[in-house]
């Protein structure tokens, strides 16, 4: 496994439509496994393969919604689709590509998704609430779409020092 450098910002991959992968070798692999590292390190919820330069649909997301005592997982999505989608909720979101930024975007309360797993048999998944939010914010990235443009509004320095204590730096 390594650790990959995120791409930010403006950095043109961020706004690409990403391929489906047709083989689930070694490469793909090789990818998720690096997706997943890089992600803990960064500290995120998930990361998809074009924010690392990778233009192939594909992406991680932890499952936070565990019960306690039990430990989070990482899901593996290849090519994956938003098959249903119900309910409605408003919160603040971030991204590993743009650092320091938060805004209020609206997204499903539930979500089943139909992937593909990194030797290409499907399945479904459901997440709800945080992990509804992540599936819908890492499936936009395979289409090159950005939180920012769905926001209704970013939050300002105050609301950001409010909600993370004010001298941390996300
Ligand atoms: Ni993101």
């Amino acid at each position: 496994m390594a650790l990959r450098t995120v791409l930010v910002d403006d950095h043109p991959s961020l706004r690409k439509v990403c391929r489906p992968y047709t083989e689930f070798g070694s490469r793909l692999h090789q990818l998720l496994d690096d997706l997943k590292e890089t992600m803990l390190a960064e500290n995120g919820v998930g990361l998809a393969a074009p924010q690392v330069g990778i233009l192939r649909r594909a992406c991680v997301v932890l499952e936070t919604n565990v019960p306690e005592g039990e430990q989070e997982y990482f899901i593996e999505l290849v090519n994956p689709e938003i098959v249903s989608a119900d309910g409605e909720q408003e919160g603040g979101e971030g991204c590993l590509s743009f650092p320091g930024r938060y805004g209020i975007v609206r997204r499903p309360q539930h979500v089943v998704v139909r992937a593909q797993d990194r030797n290409g048999d499907f399945f479904e998944v459901e997440g709800e609430g945080l992990t509804a939010r992540a599936f819908c914010h890492e499936i936009d990235h395979l289409n090159g779409q950005v939180f920012i443009d769905k926001a209704e509004r970013m939050l300002t320095e105050e609301e950001l020092a409010e909600l993370y204590g004010g001298d941390e730096e996300e």
